[in-house]
């Protein structure tokens, strides 16, 4: 199997670390695929990197809408068979779990 045939998911690809690992596992000539719910991100993230590749490129890009606490990721992985995993999503900001704690907790047992 070459690097193009293989498939990373890259949970916050729209995030900041996340979307820098993106254009690098594209660049590298990877197929990625993006798992994010937007909670500290908008798609013009994903819009950017693929304007930066272009349209032949940004085919081995694709970008899922969910969450990772609830059945998206499931079916995620029900659709696609991934070869390797780059997790980064996460809430991180200490202003913010101080203004809003309840925010900061995961309530899906
Ligand atoms: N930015 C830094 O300097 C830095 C340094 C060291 C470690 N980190 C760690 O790297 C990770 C990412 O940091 P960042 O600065 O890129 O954050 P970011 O806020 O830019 O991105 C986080 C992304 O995760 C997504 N997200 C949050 N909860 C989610 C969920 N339940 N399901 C799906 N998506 C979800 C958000 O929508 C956002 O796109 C964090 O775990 C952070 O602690 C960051």
């Amino acid at each position: 199997m070459t690097f193009s045939e293989k498939t990373i998911l890259v949970t916050e690809g729209a995030g900041f670390i996340g979307s820098h690992a993106v254009v690098q596992l594209l660049n590298e000539g990877f197929r990625v695929s993006i798992i994010d719910n937007l909670d500290n991100f908008v798609t013009e993230a994903v819009d950017r990197v693929r304007d930066w590749f272009g349209p032949k490129r940004s085919q081995n890009l694709e970008f899922h809408l969910g969450d990772l606490r609830n059945k998206d990721l499931e079916k995620l992985f029900s659709q696609t068979q991934f070869d390797a995993l780059n997790h980064f999503a996460g809430l991180k900001a200490v202003g913010e779990s101080v203004a809003n704690p309840r925010h900061y907790f995961d309530w899906h047992y």
